[in-house]
């Protein structure tokens, strides 16, 4: 795979985070790992996770699903690998280096796919979105867990000051669901069927979109 410059440089911050990733947003992001994990498998027992990292919510999953995750990092997917093998997670088909914007499966191959804490940090997300799309069966969902700005209002004025902060850890306050929803429309086909505030506090949501049959 070429690199784009935006490309190789996630490659090197996460090869610095995956030493110390699980330790800093395991706790945190469980409750929107497992929601997302149980709206996934709710569409069929075929799922991707794009941007699968350490591999955190793969043993959510129940063991009749059969998922397969893709990643840019080497680095994220060997800790990922790691969490299969000890925890006998045979639900687990494959873990590949793969970018979510180019994804390598036929069209219509999944039940649902899952981007969990992935979608802000890509440099073009409707191009990730349309990829989920292509790869998902009619009927099946794109489900996001991920923090997304408020569209207006005080604590959108405050976030926008946190940005370059929000930023630094890998959320953006600057990206609104709003764009994703507006992805969906565009597309004629995707429609937008869940919002739903999360742990903590509301911060973290789950999106599902549903590719209509
Ligand atoms: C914040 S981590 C989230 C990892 C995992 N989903 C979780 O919830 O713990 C973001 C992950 O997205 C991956 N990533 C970023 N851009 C990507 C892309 N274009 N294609 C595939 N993975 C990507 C990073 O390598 C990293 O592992």
């Amino acid at each position: 795979m070429t690199d784009g410059p935006t490309t190789a440089l996630m490659r090197k911050a996460y090869a610095r985070w995956a030493p110390i990733y699980d330790l800093v947003y395991d706790r945190l992001t469980e409750p929107a790992a497992r929601a997302a994990v149980n709206a996934a498998v709710a569409c069929g027992p075929k799922v991707l996770e794009a941007g699968v990292g350490t591999g955190l919510s793969l043993g959510y999953y129940p063991s009749h699903a059969e998922v397969y995750g893709v990643d840019l990092s080497k680095d994220m997917l060997r800790r990922a690998q790691d969490k299969v093998e000890k925890r006998g997670l045979t639900h687990v088909k494959s873990l590949q280096v793969g970018d979510v914007t180019r994804l390598d499966f036929p069209d219509e191959t999944f039940d649902a796919v899952t981007a969990q804490f992935i979608i802000t940090l890509v440099p073009e997300p409707e191009t990730a979105l349309s990829e989920c799309a292509r790869v998902l069966k009619p009927g099946g969902e794109i489900v996001l867990a991920n923090h997304f700005g408020q569209p207006s209002g005080p604590i959108a004025a405050m976030e926008a000051m946190a940005s370059p902060v929000v930023k630094a850890i890998g959320w953006s306050s600057a990206f609104k669901a709003s764009r994703i929803e507006e992805w969906a429309r565009r597309t004629g086909r995707m429609e937008v069927v869940e919002l739903k505030p999360l742990f903590p506090g509301g911060f973290f949501k789950l999106m599902r979109i549903r590719k209509r049959a």
